[in-house]
């Protein structure tokens, strides 16, 4: 089987490996030309575990290859995947021009059957655009060549991202032709003996599906942030309380972490965007505002603690961070709760030095100079007269607390994830604060 993927950014670049590795022929496409050239290369543009590695097996093995022209290749494959970004409006709505100009090329150059899938998160009913553009091409040529869409969103996580595409919950596929669906099911045929289901429905409750599991995930989140504020306003443990509330098989025990706000490309752009479509619908997501308000406002709950501890005096003080991505795992910092951190921090007179294992040279870019980077975790506790754990790097769990103790100016600790011991930090002599204890 032959397929094209169009859009090499995070989910086409995996998605499109991911299928080469499991045999199908795969070619990558992306306007930008740069990018191609470094993917021949073998240069890969994001990070993430593995994928560097499979991309290489796969390119020598002849079933990934990369181009710049999907003119070139559309008669050649039986499924084109549009993986492009959707990137928000300054309204928060999803910018659909990328994909609409996916649909446009595929519209101009088809000459045989073709089924068209969106990848990217995009709003309900934008199948339905891309068909109707599609077969406007179509019309303006004057032939009549058969085709379908179908909606098959990616639940991907970075850092996670490959095993999540080979052995994923399940598979989300909304189609509205029988040929659609047999040309899906035979694709995600060979991923069927890792025993996950394919659930099939319309395209647009798959389309709503995406937004929906990302709300109710980013909605977890806001809710426990919440009761962590509380937990500590009341004298208790919301770690007691994660475990005691997630062992109802109801509620689950993933995905109940306190910390200091959500970030990433996908939480905050996708929770805004559905609250968005509802606007459009004459309908307000109130569940959606409020995760929204408790998201900003936790972002800054860590430098609160900070100027609680100092009375309100930053001024001049040196403030270490360990962790920079909005997650572990990625070099990512979209919306990354550091950068909120850094700017209060900078703000209010601080000296910032910042160590993260991935995303120093991302935060360089958008940040600049006004802070240190440190070469590694000791260097950024040097001379702090606090340190505070933003991303919950591995590699930060059991530092060797003696030599952070003589290399700080003072033995403060505000931990954003909670992944520190507050009596064991007491009984080595820091001052410990977390979330929601
Ligand atoms: C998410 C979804 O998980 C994925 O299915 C979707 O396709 C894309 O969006 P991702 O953004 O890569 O993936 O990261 P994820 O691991 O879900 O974390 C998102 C944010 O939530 C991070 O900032 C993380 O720190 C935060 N988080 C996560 C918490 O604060 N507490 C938790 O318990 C879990």
């Amino acid at each position: 089987m032959k397929i094209a993927i169009v859009g090499t950014g995070y989910v086409g670049l995996v998605t499109g490996t991911c299928f080469a590795e499991i045999g199908v022929n795969v070619i990558c496409v992306d306007t930008n030309s740069e990018k191609i050239e470094s993917l021949k290369k073998g240069i890969i543009p994001i990070y993430e575990n593995g994928l560097e590695e499979m991309i290489s097996r796969n390119v020598k093995a002849g079933r990934l290859r990369f181009t710049t022209s999907l003119e070139s290749c559309l008669n050649e494959v039986e499924v084109v995947f549009s993986a492009v970004g959707t990137p928000p409006d300054e309204d928060g709505s999803a910018d659909l021009s990328y994909v609409l100009e996916v649909a446009r090329t595929i519209g101009r150059n088809m000459q045989k059957y073709v089924l068209v899938v969106t990848k990217s998160t995009v709003p309900v009913g934008t199948a339905e655009k891309v068909q109707a553009i599609i077969q406007e091409e179509l019309d303006k040529r004057g032939v009549n060549v058969e085709f379908d869409v179908a909606s098959n969103p990616e639940f991907l996580k970075e850092g996670n991202a490959i095993n999540d595409f080979m052995s994923p919950d399940r598979v989300v596929v909304g189609v509205k032709s029988d040929r659609a669906k047999k040309v899906m099911s035979k694709l995600y045929k060979p991923f069927l003996l890792n025993n996950f289901r394919v659930i099939f429905m319309d395209i647009p409750s798959a389309e709503m599906t995406k937004y929906a599991a990302n709300s109710m995930l980013a909605t977890r989140i806001s809710f426990m942030n919440d009761i962590a504020n509380l937990c500590e306003l009341v004298g208790a443990d919301v770690n007691m309380v994660r475990n005691g509330i997630g062992s109802d098989t109801r509620i689950g025990r993933k995905f109940l972490y306190p910390g200091i706000g959500y970030g990433g490309s996908c939480f905050p752009k996708d929770v805004k965007a559905l609250i968005k479509t509802a606007e459009l619908n004459g309908y307000k997501m109130r569940v959606l505002h409020a995760v929204e308000e408790v998201n900003d406002k936790q972002k800054s709950v860590l430098f609160e603690k900070l100027q609680k501890h100092f009375n309100d005096d930053l001024n001049g003080k040196t403030i270490a961070i360990w962790g920079l991505a909005f997650k572990p795992e990625t070099d990512d910092m979209r919306e990354a709760p550091a950068l909120v951190l850094i700017d209060k921090l900078l703000k209010a007179g601080c000296k910032v030095r910042v160590y993260d294992p991935a995303a120093i040279n991302e935060c360089r870019c958008r940040i600049g100079e006004s802070i240190y980077y440190a070469t590694d975790m000791y260097d950024a506790a040097l001379d702090a007269d606090a340190l505070m754990l933003v991303t919950e790097w591995k590699e930060f769990r059991l530092p060797s607390w003696a030599v952070i103790k003589k290399t700080m100016k003072r033995p403060l600790i505000l931990d954003g994830r909670n992944i520190y011991d507050k009596k064991d930090m007491e009984e080595q002599g820091f001052t410990y604060h977390c979330i929601g204890k």
